[in-house]
């Protein structure tokens, strides 16, 4: 067994693909062609659906149907496959063996940690840049999106075995620290002899506060400005206190993080301060490159393609006619570090859509400035808005962003509810716990169920249903799984000893073979939901896992089935859980709970 915890399982539907694909290659004398391998639409027409012969064809200017019959006949499949059938122009079906399907639910059974999700063969180092809170502001829904998905993205790529650096690049230098120094400099003068006295309980209030005497004052505006040039030029005194407000910012956000389950902690950031002192240089390297000139005197890069309405070259301003460096010249001094210092040979960047032009430009640059090696991929994830009810941008009644803490707050209040109706014996402690690990999945899993890119509207009514696609749904299928366990104990079936060393299934019925089916798939799901950053798929995946359970459970008796395929059955149980329990919690940072 601990053999095969080395082994690269790869999923059926990528063995079906290479060799399909090898003997295309035969057939047509092309070169190896793309088998477009995928899961069947329809059970009727088999499992997978190998479409590539249409193209093949195509470029043969052959006859499809002739090429498929002539593929088919090359085709080596036996240990897998029953006989392959043609139809339409030239699909060809594919049904698996039993035999095989058996053998393949066993090994994914064997490789207990990982499920059949296959590992790497060549690790890459993946910078994943995420989160990203504007400090000493609270986090809102906005930050919501971004430390979600580029938490399951890490989870996702450490599974696969690839060494993930995550970076939090918190907005810790901008101009707002000038009012915020400013500000405490004038209400507390006493931090200047001992910054560790700020605290700074209500965060929001107190950057509403700056904000309001610097919008007031003019006098203090012109302070606030020269608290940014101080703090810039390393003014010892400015830096304190300016640590000190980071720090107490990081107090009001890494509660939040420990709550989703994200995993961020400060050894994650590097935040905009850290490339304070590399900004000249970049921009002195970028001028002598002749990659970036002066315009109205701006320093700019136009990177080619880039337009505005009228056609006008786009510039991508790296420092402004005050000397002043911007957003874009940190994101630069950040990429180069990531590719040159940190050896990044991939950068995903989890942001919302709004900033999609940034980081195009941004690639752009960096691509002409040369520090894009031949292998280095850049990635922007993007993401669509949260909208309330009244499908506006998720806002409060006054019109203020929502805070993230609060949302969470509520989200458990009212799964409280949930759990009380569903099971009022429960102790309070676990009722409590339960409430935790449904509010705080409902309101994860609401967003990862979402196609990323579109804009979703927020709703605890739909998030905390019990039927559908939600976490509640989720999670009481995972307790329902588990269930089985405890009633096997009452009735003395002793589970684990029946599944010991099982090495052989019995899969006849109908709903078995569907469920085994759609177990095996889990390490293809987690390939796809990679390649293109949506943990939706992983998300309908699980459901359709919990629905092909019921289906099974409904038709399949388990614990009074007969000795010959109540291991089976056991197994589909166990796996089930397993997989549910892994998706969730491993992949997603979703609590599973025993009982619900
Ligand atoms: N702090 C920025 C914001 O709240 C997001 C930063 C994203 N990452 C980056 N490297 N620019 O909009």
């Amino acid at each position: 067994m601990d053999d095969r915890l080395n082994i690269t399982m790869k999923p059926v539907i990528d063995i079906l693909e290479e060799r399909i694909s090898l003997a295309m290659a035969q057939v047509t004398g092309l070169g190896p062609q793309p088998a477009l391998v995928k899961p069947a639409t329809d059970a009727k027409f088999g499992d997978y659906q190998a479409n590539g012969v249409m193209a093949a064809a195509k470029k043969l200017k052959t006859n499809p149907r002739a090429l498929a019959e002539k593929l088919v006949r090359q085709l080596e499949l036996d240990d897998i496959c029953m006989p392959p059938e043609i139809a339409g122009p030239g699909f060809i079906n594919l049904r698996l063996k039993t035999d095989f399907l058996a053998g393949n639910l066993l090994e994914i059974n064997a490789d207990t940690a990982h499920l059949g999700i296959s590992r790497t063969e060549k690790p890459k180092t993946i910078v994943v840049d995420f989160s990203c809170p504007n400090i000493a502001k609270q986090m809102h829904v906005g930050h919501l999106r971004s430390t979600i998905i580029g938490d399951s993205i890490c989870k996702m790529l450490n599974f696969q075995g690839h060494n993930v650096i995550r970076q939090n690049h918190i907005g810790d230098w901008g101009t707002q620290f000038g009012m915020l120094i400013a500000y405490l400099k004038q209400t507390s003068p006493e931090i200047i002899e001992d910054p560790d006295s700020i605290h700074i309980a209500d965060l929001e209030q107190f950057y509403k506060n700056a904000k309001a005497r610097c919008d007031a004052n003019e006098d203090f505006a012109a302070l606030s400005r020269q608290e940014v040039v101080d703090l810039h030029e390393g003014s010892k005194e400015t830096l304190n206190v300016w640590r000190h407000i980071v720090d107490e910012s990081r107090k009001h956000y890494q509660p939040v993080y420990d709550v989703l389950e994200v995993n961020l902690h400060q050894d994650n950031e590097r935040g905009e301060s850290f490339y304070a002192d590399r900004l000249a240089g970049i921009v002195d390297e970028l001028k002598e490159k002749s990659i970036a000139t002066e315009s109205d005197g701006a320093i700019c890069v136009f990177p080619k393609g880039f337009t505005n309405k009228e056609g006008e070259p786009l510039p991508f301003i790296i420092q402004k006619t005050d000397g002043a460096f911007l957003y874009a010249t940190t994101d630069l001094a950040a990429i180069k570090f990531r590719i040159t210092e940190l050896n990044a040979d991939k950068i995903i960047y989890v942001t919302d859509a709004r900033q999609k032009l940034h980081f195009d430009m941004l690639f752009a640059t960096a691509k002409l400035a040369g520090w894009v090696g031949e292998n280095v991929e850049l990635v922007h994830v993007t993401f669509g808005t949260v909208l309330g009810e009244d499908n506006r941008p998720l806002k409060t009644r006054s019109g203020e962003n929502v805070k993230l803490k609060e949302l969470l707050e509520e989200a458990v209040v009212r799964a409280r509810a949930v759990v009380e109706g569903k099971n009022s014996e429960l102790p309070d402690a676990e009722k409590e716990q339960i409430a935790k690990a449904v509010g705080i999945g409902a309101v994860k899993y609401a967003d990862y169920s979402n196609n990323r890119t579109s804009d979703y509207v927020f709703s605890f009514d739909k998030m905390l249903a019990m039927e559908g696609n939600t976490a509640p749904y989720m999670q009481y299928a995972y307790a329902r799984v588990k269930s089985i366990e405890r009633k096997a104990a009452k009735k003395d079936v002793d589970v684990e000893s029946e599944l010991a060393g099982i090495n052989d299934l019995n899969l006849t019925e109908p709903a078995e073979l569907d469920l085994a089916k759609h177990l095996i798939r889990y390490g293809e799901i987690i390939e796809s939901a990679l390649a293109d950053c949506r943990p939706n798929y992983l998300t309908q995946y699980l459901y359709e896992l919990a629905q092909k359970f019921s289906g099974f459970y409904n038709a399949c008796p388990v614990l009074a089935a007969d000795k010959a395929t109540r291991p089976t059955r056991l197994l589909l149980c166990d796996l089930t859980a397993r997989t549910i329990r892994h998706g969730l919690s491993e992949l997603l940072g979703i609590k599973v709970v025993r009982q619900m």
